[in-house]
Order: C-alpha cells, then structure tokens, then sequence
C-alpha cells in the first residue's frame, strides 16, 4: 500500500490490518503508552474545502506520532493560482513525507500520487471519503465486534460516503444496501464493482433497504460544492431520512452512523440523532485512530 486514493485500491487484508492497528493506536493513547512511530517526519495537508474533523484529527494525529502538520490552505498555495497540479507534487514531494489532500476532483489526487513520490491520503473528493469510511468501519467492528453477518443499509445521496461506503463493506464481507432517488445513485465504477456481490442490493426505497439492517448511515443531500443545488435536492430526497418509521424496520439494536455534518430534520431527524449519538461521535472520534494508523502504515519507513 503506497497511498489512501479510494476504498477500491485496498484489499481486505489492507483494510482489516488498518483496523486492527487503528485499535491498537486508540488503546495506547488512552492508556498514555507512547507511539512515536512519525518522530520527524512532516504532513502537508492541502484544503480546497472546508473541514473541522478531517483537518483537526489529522493535525492532532500528527503530533501524537511525534510528526509535524502542515496545514496548506489552498488559497495561499500556488495552486489556487493554477499552478499546476503536477508541478505541485514534484516540488512538496522534496519537502514532505506525506500529504493529505481535500479537494474536488478525483483525478488532482490521482495526479499528485502519480507526479510525486511520496505516499499521498484522500482526505475527501466528490468521489470518495476513505479516511471517513476506514474510521466507520472501525466504529462497527468496536459496537459489534465483529463484521460477519452483518447488513449496513446507506440512506440518502450516491455521494464520496456513499461511494465508499459500498466497497468498504461490501470488502469486509457485510450485507449492503442503498436507498437513493433515481438520478442521485453511486458512482458507475463503484456500481460495477458492488454489483458482482450477491449481498448488494440497491433501490429508491428507503423503508425497503432498511429492513433488517444492523448499521443505518446517512448524509447530507448536498455535499460540499453543491451549494447552487440546494433547494432542488430538498425536492429530491424528501424522505429520504433516518428516522422512526426507519429505524421501525431495522433490527431493534441496530447503530446509526453519520460521517457528520450532519442536518437535522433534513437526512435524519433530531430524534434518532440524539438517540444515536454516542456511535455518531464514537465514529467522529476514530477518524483520529483511523488516520494514524493510516499515516503509520504509508509513512513509517
Ligand atoms: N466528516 C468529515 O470529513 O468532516 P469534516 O468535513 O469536518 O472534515
Ligand atoms: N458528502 C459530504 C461529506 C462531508 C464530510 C460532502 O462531501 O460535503
């Protein structure tokens, strides 16, 4: 494993070894038991959009491994100019051991592993959201133990969370299903490669995809960039929340989950929110955990 692109480039075995030293990560910072594994070496995190979790748990993760963040706004970098994208990576790839990037398009992350030479982390495209998807499934395994059996239902848009989501566990062996408007599905790669499992259903029924579901996830129905859409979105997914008549259908002791932020009376009501939260930010807090095992595994050499 050289960089985090996208859940597709991982195999079970790369996932299930971040996991497992993510968990151990947490049990050493909890328990004050140092873990200097970065001691020296630099992150440059690139943002083209807003983040409060990504930005400030990749931060703190970096420091907790003895590393030093270097927080890159994309206003202030060359490449808010247009420098290209390219040029970028060779020049940061002789300064840094590694870089973070949040940004638009797939491809400029793609570029940048494939220009520079240093290992490179989705921190969130329109397409995918790893680092997001590597900390819920090391949520579920924590409130579940275990990934076997289990049924992860995604209500809402075909986003980055959706995108990821269905191959992350869809590759650990869970049940998936997805209820989404026509014209707002998943991405077509991520549905070619979901559609080879039997275990992978997909419809524009939201009460249909939850039955029986031991994870119910969600997101916003606009996503970063989208902003021009709003009100038509509203249109489109009315309906498609997490909320009583939802969580009904699911099995009694079913989590919710929200890569968050989240809005409330829109994807998921107050209600389940509240009733959920102490998964919501369970999940929120191993993005932390999640990352520096992520960071450890590209950039400890
Ligand atoms: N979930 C997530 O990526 O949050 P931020 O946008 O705050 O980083
Ligand atoms: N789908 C959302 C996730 C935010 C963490 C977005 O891209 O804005």
């Amino acid at each position: 494993m050289k960089h985090l692109l996208k859940m597709l480039d991982l195999s079970t075995e790369e996932i299930i070894d971040i996991l497992n030293l993510a968990d151990q990560l947490k049990y050493e910072l909890k328990h004050g038991i140092p873990h200097n594994h970065l001691k020296g070496k630099t992150l440059g995190m690139i943002f083209q959009k807003a983040s409060t979790r990504t930005r400030v748990s990749f931060e703190t993760g970096m420091y907790q491994l003895g590393g030093y963040p270097l927080f890159l706004s994309s206003n202030d970098l060359q490449i808010g100019r247009g420098e290209p994208v390219q040029d970028t990576a060779r020049v940061l790839s002789r300064y840094l051991d590694g870089i973070m990037i949040r940004t638009f398009e797939q491809k400029e992350v793609e570029d940048l592993a494939e220009f520079g030479n240093i290992p490179i982390i989705n921190g969130l495209t329109d397409f995918s959201h790893p680092c997001q998807v590597l900390a819920d499934l090391m949520t579920i395994r924590e409130f579940k133990n275990s990934f076997e059996g289990l049924k992860m239902c995604f209500i809402g848009d075909g986003n980055n969370m959706a995108n990821s989501l269905i191959v992350g566990c869809l590759k650990v062996g869970m049940e998936v299903s997805i209820a989404c408007p026509e014209g707002y599905r998943p991405a077509q790669e991520v549905l070619d490669f979901a559609n080879g499992y039997d275990c992978f259903t997909i419809t524009d029924s939201p009460i249909e995809a939850a039955k029986n579901a031991d994870v119910l996830i969600t997101d916003v129905w606009s996503s970063m960039g989208q902003e021009s859409e709003i009100e038509k979105r509203k249109i489109a997914f009315n309906g498609y929340q997490i909320n009583d008549e939802l969580m009904a259908v699911a099995k009694p002791d079913a989590m919710v989950m929200h890569c968050l932020p989240a809005h409330r009376e829109e994807e998921i009501t107050t209600k389940v929110f509240e009733a959920h939260a102490n998964e919501i930010f369970e999940e929120a807090e191993n993005r932390l955990h999640a990352q520096k095992a992520v960071m450890v595994k590209l950039m400890a050499k």
